[in-house]
Formats: C-alpha cells, structure tokens, sequence
C-alpha cells in the first residue's frame, strides 16, 4: 500500500484496491508517505552532516525506491555503512536492488522480524557490515504502528538500543491520529478497518505514546514533529495541500 502510495510498481492488485480506499477516506495518504519518506533521507543526510554518524541501521526498510538510505548516507560521507531489515518476503526479493550502488561490503540486508530484535542483533550479516562498538543510527520509520502493544514495542526499542553505545541515535516515525478534525472519526474507523483487512493492522498512537519510545535519550531539535516540520527543506515548507500529515517524526541522541 505504501508502494502505491509512492507512485511505485511493486504492488499486488489488492494493495493498490486497498490503498485507493484509504486515500478516498484519507485523502492525504499519499502526501504522508512522501512526507515520511523524504523526511528519511533529510534525517539520514543530517546524521551522517551534522553529527557524523557513519553507521546506520533500517528496520522496516520496505522494497527499494530511491534514494534508498545508503545513497543519502553515502552521497554525505561515501564509507558509511548500511544494514537493512524487513520482514517482508517480497522485500527479501528485491534485497539485491536495494544493494543497488553500494560498494561491496558496505550494504547488507538482514530477513528478520523487529518483534524478535536479537534475531537482527545476532545476525551475521549485521556483525560482517557494523561495528556495534561504535555509533549506529537505529531508523526504525513507519514501523512501530505495525506492532500492537501486545508485543512490547517500546521494549523492543530499548532491546535494540541497548546493544548500541553512546552517540548512537534513533531516528523513529509513527502514525497518529491525533491531527484528526473533530467530526472524522469515523473515517479514521474505516481507514483502520482496511489495514486490519488487508493483514496489517495499523495501531496509531497519541503525542505521549510515541515520546515514550524516546524515554531516556535526549531529542534533537525540533523534538517529535510531523515529518514535513523535521528540519524541512527550504523549497519544501509547511504541510502538503490535502491536511495535516498523521504522523510523528523525530531524532534523539542515545547519551
Ligand atoms: C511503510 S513501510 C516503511 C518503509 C520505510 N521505513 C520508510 O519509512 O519509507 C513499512 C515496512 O515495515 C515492514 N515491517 C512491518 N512489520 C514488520 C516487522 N514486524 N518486522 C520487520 N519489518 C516489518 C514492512 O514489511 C514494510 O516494508
């Protein structure tokens, strides 16, 4: 559905049924994946500009659509290195692509589920490409509302960074539905109700809920804003047309 939603082509028939359901109920659907997907990139570009993070680590890395986060890592500082993980057949499928570009050796994709981290965290693949002695940007975007509170999300979280030393980062989206006009709630409804049917239950959380996976780190400015709010390009300001982007976005500092 957020192929679709991109303008990609590596979509089934029924997501791209159920992603034109969302966007009629949700019209601002696709500007929220642009949104969070350059949000990515100008967050990755920052790290490795700013706070010279070499090391990065993608959870949820989805199928290829470029810049993937190595090309924005690596168009910053060309010797960072770049794990990828998603859970995903399909995405396993494409991992050679997702490669695409990339120096030997400073790529790898792990096939693993975020619900299991030491899975990822043991993953020979992960120890081949990173040092976990040094820092590593953990990018763990529009994941987390996939994984219910039934399966300790913000545990997860703390599993993962805890593995990582300081001067790492978590760089982290979330959906909300806190930017809901009054009177909408039952189009949030039925936008919940299509991403149960389709096999991935959506679960946005309040303001408050997503802060929690940043407890103990120190977020970077502007804190946890919508996407397009995060250090926005200069020609791209402000929301896109069709609403407030349903979503969170931030970046926080492990100290
Ligand atoms: C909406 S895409 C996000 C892509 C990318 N992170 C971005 O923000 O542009 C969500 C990705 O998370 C993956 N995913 C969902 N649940 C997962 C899980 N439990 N473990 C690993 N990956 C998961 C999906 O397969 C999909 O590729």
């Amino acid at each position: 559905m957020y192929d679709y939603y991109l303008g990609g082509r590596s979509h089934f028939d029924a997501d791209a049924k159920a992603a034109e359901a969302v966007a009629a109920a949700m019209p601002v659907a696709r500007a929220a994946a642009r949104a969070n997907r350059d949000f990515m990139v100008r967050a990755t570009r920052w790290l490795a500009g700013e706070r010279g993070v070499r090391q990065f680590l993608d959870i949820g890395s989805r199928i290829p659509t470029e810049p993937n986060l190595h090309q924005a890592a690596q168009a910053v500082a060309p010797e960072s290195k770049v794990v990828y993980c998603d859970n995903d057949p399909v995405v396993l499928e494409h991992a050679q692509e997702l490669l695409h570009g990339a120096t030997e050796g400073s790529t790898a994709y792990v096939h693993a589920d975020v619900t299991d981290p030491e899975s990822i965290l043991d993953a020979p693949e992960l120890s081949d490409t990173i040092d976990l002695g040094r820092p590593v940007a953990l990018s763990v975007n529009t994941i987390f509302h996939f994984v219910g509170d039934d399966q300790q999300p913000y545990d997860i979280v703390r599993t993962l960074l805890g593995a990582l030393p300081a001067d790492s980062h978590l760089v982290l989206t979330h959906a909300t539905a806190d930017f809901l006009a009054a009177g909408h709630a039952e189009r949030a409804e039925s936008v919940l109700d299509i991403y149960a049917e389709s096999g991935s239950p959506l679960w946005p959380r309040t303001f408050a809920e997503v802060s929690r996976f940043f407890d103990g780190l120190e977020l970077v400015g502007p804190g946890l804003v919508p996407p397009q709010s995060w250090h926005p390009d200069a020609e791209r300001t402000g929301a896109p047309g069709e609403g407030a982007v349903p979503g969170y976005a931030g970046v926080a500092r492990k100290p």
